[in-house]
């Protein structure tokens, strides 16, 4: 038990770490939830600060989720968890990174949407679905040139598929009541930009500016 809280809390302080915010401070001195859709992510660093900045902030918010996840591999090399409890831990440590991202101790609890951590953790606990749901986030994200949508549209195909067994095999319980989680989470942190794309105001900002550069 000790253990695992410590973990816990390893997993919160990573999932804190506010990759968007000190990148736009540390390298362009502004902070970056003052400037586009005010989200501390990737998509709203790469609309702001570019594409390079963009990359580094999904890619180590990516990183923070598999890790994370990946810690529950640790507790079983070290004999603290069975085989069976370790999708369990990876799916419990997953989203307090996830929880960290969203409210980030180091930046006054305001962090971003979620989605790139919780894309690591689900490349930790189900590989060939997150591929699939990244290629179901860039088509949404090319045709209709809205990063939220893609994001949203992505979150549902996941348990959503899972319950299919597009891979043909049975999808465990848990990780498909985990996939709905996601998906709510994912309805929750997007509640302004579910607004802004029924009202038609949404940026279509991604794309079209990588394209002009
Ligand atoms: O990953 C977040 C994305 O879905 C929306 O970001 O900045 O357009 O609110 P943003």
């Amino acid at each position: 038990i000790f253990l695992i809280s410590i973990t816990v809390v390893v997993a919160y302080l990573l999932g804190s770490i506010p990759t968007a915010v000190w990148y736009g401070q540390g390298f362009f001195g502004l902070d970056i939830r003052k400037f586009g859709s005010g989200n501390a992510g990737a998509t709203n660093t790469f609309r702001v600060l570019g594409k390079r900045a963009g990359t580094i902030v999904m890619l180590v918010d990516v990183l923070k989720g598999y890790t994370a996840a990946i810690l529950s591999s640790l507790l079983w090399y070290a004999d603290v968890i069975t085989d069976k409890e370790i999708l369990t831990f990876k799916i419990v440590f997953g989203l307090v990174a996830v929880i960290g991202h969203l409210y980030p101790v180091f930046a006054d609890f305001k962090g971003g949407k979620g989605v790139a951590t919780l894309l690591g953790m689900v490349l930790a606990t189900h590989p060939e679905m997150a591929v699939v749901c990244i290629g179901i986030f860039l088509l949404v994200v090319i045709a209709s040139q809205y990063v939220s949508l893609g994001s949203i549209m992505a979150a549902l195909a996941f348990p959503v598929l899972l319950l299919l067994r597009i891979f043909g095999q049975k999808e465990s319980p848990l990780l498909i009541v985990f996939g709905f989680i996601v998906f709510l989470l994912v309805v929750l942190t997007h509640q302004k930009n579910i607004g802004r794309l029924l009202r038609g105001q949404e940026t279509r900002t991604v794309l079209i500016r990588l394209r002009k550069k």
